[in-house]
């Protein structure tokens, strides 16, 4: 029989509920711990989604031999320190996106990849959806002609007052947030990564992006606009145009069991009927395939550091007030 994986909750993030069904639906995990800062709040979790054990500390979860990955859902500037002390405590990570904040974090955790042989990847959930791998598939067969064009957008309004979203120490930031989707989605599309990238942002009073708004070259030709925020409705869609047509992806990020998106020839308009998954269920099942079957892991290491790269010559730019030469 296959081994069960068992798995750990580092903190109660928010975000844990979307992972907590899944993990509970796939038959090679099992949901055994959440972590908090303190013993009461790690009870008081556990309690409440059934959780069979709550440590008081992350500490005391890495130190539990029982548990074989952990999910890193801290703050964005936690990512880096805490995948690489998960590693060293010889267990795998599927941690949040970002997954890093600067090129020398992701480098730390390559090397600790390597040192260690466990296995890291950023929880893109989308990626692994059947919409995505379905939009890349056409675009890869030239379903629309030669991709010319990418737009997109995926914005919110951010009502979670003192949020680390909002503090730029913490990797606050709608372009760390949100903006790193759509740039994510159109490096996975192009296949080739951004040679030249220029972006705007609004700053909030804690220093952080309210809104960006960028574009990149790629080194092929493919040109792509996207703006990402805090402060507007939420919107959260990707338009694919080529030589022959245009794809529009209206439910990019977040497609649910049920999606579809369009392509569009002249006045010929075709539905693309997608039936879905569990949209958190697809990272769940890629970590088990690379941890068990030694498969590697959909978002390799090497392009969460790409799509960081991107991101921070987006903010270098909007800083500098210049266009910023990548390649
Ligand atoms: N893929 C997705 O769909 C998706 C969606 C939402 C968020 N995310 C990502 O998931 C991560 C968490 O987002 P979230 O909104 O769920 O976070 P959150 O609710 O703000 O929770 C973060 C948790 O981190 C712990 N923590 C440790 N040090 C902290 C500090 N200095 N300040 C605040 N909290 C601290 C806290 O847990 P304890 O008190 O229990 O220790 C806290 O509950 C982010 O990286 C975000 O980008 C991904």
């Amino acid at each position: 029989m296959e081994k069960i994986l068992n798995w750990g909750l580092l903190s109660t993030a928010k975000i844990n509920r979307a992972l907590i069904p899944p993990l509970r639906a796939s038959k090679r995990t099992r949901l055994l711990g959440v972590a908090s800062r303190n013993q009461s709040s790690a009870d008081a979790y556990a309690r409440e989604w059934n959780i069979p054990r709550a440590y008081g500390s992350y500490e005391a979860m890495l130190a539990d031999p029982e548990i074989d990955v952990i999910y890193n859902p801290l703050p964005n500037h936690l990512h880096a320190e805490w995948t690489i002390k998960v590693l060293q405590a010889g267990k795998h990570v599927l941690c949040e996106k970002p997954m890093v904040l600067t090129l020398a974090e992701a480098d730390q955790i390559i090397a600790a990849t390597q040192e260690t042989g466990k296995v890291v990847a950023e929880a893109f959930m989308y990626r692994h959806h059947p919409q995505t791998l379905k939009v890349k598939e056409l675009i890869d067969s030239g379903a629309i002609g030669e991709m010319q064009l990418i737009k997109g957008a995926f914005t919110f309004t951010l009502k979670r007052e003192g949020n680390f979203r909002w503090v730029r120490e913490y990797g606050g930031g709608s372009l760390w947030d949100v903006g790193c989707y759509p740039i994510s989605f159109a490096r996975m599309l192009v296949g080739v990564e951004p040679a030249e990238v220029f972006g705007w942002q609004v700053t909030g009073p804690e220093g952080s992006d309210d809104s960006f708004f960028g574009q990149m070259r790629f080194g092929n030709g493919v040109h792509m606009q996207f703006d990402c925020g805090f402060t507007s409705t939420p919107r959260s869609f990707i338009e694919i145009v080529g030589t022959a047509g245009s794809m529009q992806v209206p439910n990019a990020f977040k497609p649910g069991r049920k999606s579809e998106f369009k392509i569009i020839r002249g006045d010929e308009i075709e539905t693309i009927k997608i039936k879905g998954q569990e949209l958190y269920l697809g990272e769940v099942e890629d970590m088990c395939n690379a941890i068990l079957n030694q498969q590697p892991p959909r978002i390799s290491l090497s392009d969460s550091r790409n799509n960081i790269a991107a991101i921070l010559g987006l903010y270098k730019s909007a800083q500098e007030g210049n266009p910023i030469n990548l390649s």
